[in-house]
């Protein structure tokens, strides 16, 4: 593939940032052309053969800048092999298993659908008590949700594997 590889991410606290990069570097030792961007800096989809397209979870939803791309370049996506991952899910397990079967946000399905992604993900994510803000701890406290790293690399990695296969392939 000539065309470079966009990794396009919403992330609050650094967390889908940081998968979004190592996704990157997986498709560089690949020998791919890679950007890793924050959506909202994204501005031109034309060097790119393929996007792959990241949030966190926030109550369910992907982060507004994530649903704006989304909707702003549906069209374009369609015409690209788009991949698109959440992060979110803390606790030990399946991350859908822990999302009670939520793999994407219901409002985005329908934009999901036409744009055809070879493959929506769930990842685990990592919420730390340190960085969030006092409304969110407040949230969290609230669910009884699990605070800690639950990040899986190993999930990660292999995903990023098989998209650098399906790209050379
Ligand atoms: C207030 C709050 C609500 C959250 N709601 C969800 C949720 O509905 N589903 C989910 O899977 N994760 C949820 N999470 C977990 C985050 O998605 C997770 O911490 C993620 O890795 C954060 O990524 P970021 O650092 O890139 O923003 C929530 C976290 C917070 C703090």
């Amino acid at each position: 593939m000539d065309k470079q590889v966009l990794i396009a991410f919403a992330s609050k606290y650094g967390a889908t940032a940081e998968i979004a990069e190592k996704i990157g570097t997986v498709l560089r030792q690949s020998g791919l052309q890679v950007d890793v961007i924050p959506v909202k800096n994204v501005h031109d989809l034309a060097n790119y053969g393929a996007v792959i397209l990241a949030s966190a979870v926030y109550i369910g939803q992907w982060r507004k800048e994530a649903v704006k791309f989304l909707k702003t370049n549906e069209k374009t996506l369609s015409e690209k092999q788009v991949w698109l991952f959440s992060s979110g899910p803390t606790g030990e397990g399946d991350p859908v298993e822990l999302l009670q079967g939520w793999r994407f946000p219901k409002g985005q399905q329908e934009i999901a659908d036409r744009i055809q992604p070879r493959d929506i993900a769930v990842f685990h994510g990592d919420v730390d008590p340190e960085k969030i803000n006092a409304l969110h701890k407040w949230m969290i406290d609230k669910v009884d949700s699990p605070v800690g790293d639950y990040r899986d690399w190993e999930a990660i990695t292999a995903w990023a594997k098989t998209i650098a296969d399906t790209l050379q392939g």
